[in-house]
Formats: structure tokens, sequence, C-alpha cells
């Protein structure tokens, strides 16, 4: 064989394992960038999740010099930063902080996130949230968080797994479901795809007021169920 050719032979040899070594949103051609908003017990696992499966994540809260062990568990694929920054960089948003933020988040950032695929994990409580969370639970969480960021392409989902299920996504032997709802269908097909990197099993429920049946003190929130178990709670072949 001739040097060149040899040389042409060798280097698509390393291309291809690198491709092969690489994680699957890159392998695939589907990595995004996500911007977690709060970064704390769901938002950090989230994060470094999404990073391992090949997304460019940027972590940020209020102290965004407190984020530099997740970004260096998450690196090359991670920074730091503000919100704002987060927002704006994404061409996802997760909202990981409670609740209670979300006035204040939607008022300062929602312009940043217009058009943007926003995912809510939150559940209300009343000792954190006061008692408003009764009124948001009464209309489904889904429905009432997404008054703070119009414009967005809103996906309930995560918000019934437990910071222990992204470490380890088996129950008894079977993989965590998780249930999503949303009124724009490809964002919650995207969302599917998220979920799947996280090492856990989506099951789209449909539009975004059927979040309520899964948001707190439902039988799907926080029990581990699979995803069989979450289509027959929610009546979905
Ligand atoms: N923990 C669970 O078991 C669990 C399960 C399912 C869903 N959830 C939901 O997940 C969400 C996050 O819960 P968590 O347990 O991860 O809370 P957490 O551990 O207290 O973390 C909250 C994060 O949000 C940041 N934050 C708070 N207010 C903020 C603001 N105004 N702007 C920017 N960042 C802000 C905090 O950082 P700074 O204070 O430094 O800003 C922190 O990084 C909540 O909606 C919760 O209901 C929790």
């Amino acid at each position: 064989m001739r040097a060149p050719a040899l040389l042409a032979l060798v280097l698509a040899t390393v291309a291809s394992s690198l491709d092969a070594q690489a994680p699957p949103a890159v392998r695939e051609g589907r990595a995004l960038r996500i911007g977690m908003i709060g970064a704390g017990a769901m938002g950090g696992p989230i994060g470094l999740g999404l990073a391992a499966a090949g997304h460019q994540v940027v972590f940020s809260s209020r102290n965004p010099g407190e984020l530099l062990p997740l970004v260096q568990q998450a690196a090359p694929r991670a920074t730091a930063a503000y919100s704002d920054a987060a927002a704006y960089f994404a061409d996802v948003v997760i909202l990981a902080t409670p609740p209670v933020a979300f006035e204040q988040l939607g008022r300062d950032y929602g312009a940043l996130m217009r058009g943007k695929i926003v995912i809510d994990i939150s559940n209300p409580r009343l000792d954190r949230e006061g008692p408003i969370t009764n009124e948001w639970l009464a209309r489904g969480t889904g429905v009432s968080m997404a008054e703070f960021f119009p414009g967005t392409r809103f996906v309930k989902a995560l918000n019934t797994v437990a910071p222990r299920d992204f470490a380890n996504p088996l129950r008894n032997g079977v993989r965590v479901g998780v249930p999503i709802a949303s009124d724009d269908a490809e964002a919650a097909r995207v969302v599917m795809q998220l979920v799947r990197d996280l090492g856990l099993d989506p099951v789209i429920a449909g539009p975004l007021a059927r979040a309520k049946e899964f948001d707190r003190g439902t039988s799907i929130w926080e029990t581990g169920a699979s995803a069989q178990a979450i289509r027959e709670a929610l009546g979905i072949r």
C-alpha cells in the first residue's frame, strides 16, 4: 500500500474508533445546549447525566462560584454562570429551583427563554411555597407553572423521580419510568430522548393539563414506578 493511502486508512480507523467512544448524543449528532437553572439535589445530577450523554451544560444559580465541583465533574462539557447566561445559551432550559423562584425567574429571564423548550421538574410544597401550593396543585402544576413562562415550549417532566434515581435508575431490576406532559408534541419528544439519556424510561402522558395526574401525592409520584405501571395508571396503551 502506498504511504498516502496507508495514512488515510490509519486516520479513518482512528476517527471511527474515536466516534465509537463518543457519548451517544455526540455520536448520534443530537447534542443540545442545556441551561440548568438551579444546580442542587436535582439540578446537579440531571446536568451531570446530560453532560455524560454528550450534551453541553451550563450550571447556574445565584452563586455560580460554588458550582465549580460540578463543572469539574462534567468536564469538558460544562461551565457555570448566572441564570441569565444559562437561559441565553440554552436550547433547552431545565428549571431546577424551588418553584417559589419561578415568578422572579419568569420576570427577569422569561424573554431569554421564549421559543425554547423549558422543562419544569417542580413539586410545590406548602411549607416552602406557602398556601398558593394548594391552588397550583388543584389546577395541576403543569398549567400553573407554565403561566410564569409565556411563549416557551413548556414541558412537565422529572418531578416524579428522586435524586437517587439518577445514580441507580433501576428498581427491582426494572427501569424507573418518567411521565412527560406538554402541549408541544415535538418538545415532548425531545424531552423523551433526554430522559433516556439519563437512563430512565419516558412515557408521554399527553397535554400539559395531564401533569396533574402525576403531581405530588398521586400513585406514580416518587414511587419508582416503571413505564408500564405509569401507562396503566394514566390509562395509556
Ligand atoms: N429533591 C427532590 O427529591 C426532588 C425530586 C423531584 C423534584 N424536585 C424539584 O426540583 C426542584 C429543585 O429541588 P432541589 O431539591 O434540587 O433543590 P435544592 O437542592 O435546594 O437546589 C435548588 C437550586 O436552585 C438554586 N436557586 C434557588 N433559587 C434560585 C434563584 N432565584 N435563581 C437561580 N437559582 C436559584 C439554588 O442555588 P442558590 O441558592 O445558590 O441560588 C440551588 O442550586 C424543586 O422544584 C423541587 O420541587 C425535587
